[in-house]
């Protein structure tokens, strides 16, 4: 397979590497900012009109002009293939109406958990079987914080400052902290898990950074760990999801999702819970993931979803949980939701009894000086 890769950064420098290594796959051009080899070239029209060029593999990240790339390489006949997990929860529908218009490819396996085969089995298994639910730890910059802070008793700021030394966490860490990279990578297991498109702003997202070691103190007294974590289930046509921070089981694979791996699940009426874990990042990884892509084009897989996906609104009107809080001791929490509460300092901290899920986020959802987790992670 003949291709151009747009972006030569940490993925498009793995992806060009295999490549060099496999004997079915050729890089034909590169777009980059520079030059600095011959097949290398600064204008996506070099790439886009190269009628040997049959696939577009795009690992610049960012949406524009990553969209208008896509869209150029869809109309002159390329299939496409991206590792952007914004670019696809963003504009993944028109991207998708016009790959299938166009009779092209549209695959973005390694959008979602890096390195892990989660989208593409999650399709596999939607093709046979009924999803029921899917979620799991999708961030590895979180998960590193988390659990260093619990292995290596450090602050979140200590946390997240390794984390950024390590190149886990971008200078500004805000989207993977705050959950949105969480939460654009439900949107896609959405997508294929339940054929259903999903729109940002009906999924309530709660990141990590309210959180304080005396929520990891808790937890360890508890036997349990945090972890963030992505939810979503169908259930009578209706679509719940959510991202928020959860106590986890010490015997539970997300407890022993360390660092910066993570873990993805998804549960099938018929073949019940499968769960995948290891690198959701990095440039081999991701690389891999890009490839197995690519192959699946050759065996004739053009798409994740069916022709049947469609616009679906979120739902967690039926969710109900109960979950551990931390807010100042002034704040007015609900009394009926509260089983058990003690006050240290001036901080209260709240076991509640299960309450709506919608409830939690409208009450602490926009606290900055709360931190709530869920109290019973979802996938066992
Ligand atoms: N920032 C992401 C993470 C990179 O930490 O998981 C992979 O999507």
């Amino acid at each position: 397979m003949k291709i151009g890769l747009l972006g030569k950064g940490t993925i498009g420098t793995g992806v060009f590497n295999l490549a060099s290594k496999a004997d079915w796959l050729e890089v034909c051009k590169v777009l980059d900012k520079k030059i600095e080899a011959s097949c290398m070239v600064t204008d996506i029209n070099a790439v886009v009109n190269d009628h040997g060029i049959e696939t577009v593999v795009e690992t610049m990240g960012g949406l524009h002009p990553a969209c208008e790339y896509a869209m150029k390489a869809l109309e002159n006949g390329k299939h496409f293939v991206t590792a952007n997990k914004l670019l696809v929860s963003t504009y993944g529908q028109e991207l998708l109406a016009a790959a299938r218009r166009h009779g092209k490819a549209f695959l973005y396996s390694a959008a979602c958990g890096g390195g892990i085969p989660f989208l593409r089995n999650l399709m596999a298994a939607r093709e046979v079987d009924s999803i029921s639910s899917l979620g799991g730890i999708l961030n590895g910059t979180t998960n590193y914080i988390l659990s260093s802070m619990r292995s290596a008793d450090l602050s979140y700021e200590e946390a997240l400052l390794n984390a950024q030394k390590l190149g886990y966490a971008e200078r500004d860490p805000s989207s993977d902290v705050d959950g949105l990279d969480t939460m654009r990578k439900l949107m896609l297991s959405c997508a294929v898990g339940f054929n259903s498109f999903v729109k940002p702003e009906g999924i309530p997202v709660r990141g990590i950074s309210q959180i304080d070691t005396q929520d990891i103190e808790y937890s360890k007294a508890h036997c349990c760990s945090i972890r963030l974590c992505a939810y979503s289930e169908m259930k009578d046509g209706r679509l719940a999801a959510y991202v928020q921070p959860e106590l986890c089981r010490l015997n539970s694979h997300e407890n022993a999702t360390v660092s910066n791996l993570n873990y993805a699940w998804y549960k099938g009426q018929s073949c019940g819970t499968m769960g995948f874990g290891g690198q959701g990042a990095g440039m081999y990884p991701t690389a891999t993931n890009i490839l197995a892509d690519l192959k699946a084009i050759e065996s004739g897989i053009l798409y994740m979803t069916s022709d049947k996906c469609s616009p679906l609104q979120i739902d967690n009107s039926r969710q109900m949980r109960s979950y551990y809080v931390r807010l100042e001791s002034g704040f007015d929490f609900p009394e009926d939701f509260i089983e058990e509460s003690c006050v240290s300092g001036n901080q209260r901290f709240i076991t509640t009894r299960a309450m709506p899920v919608a409830v939690m986020f409208e009450l602490l959802g926009n606290e900055k000086k709360a931190f709530f987790a869920g109290k019973e992670v979802q996938s066992c």
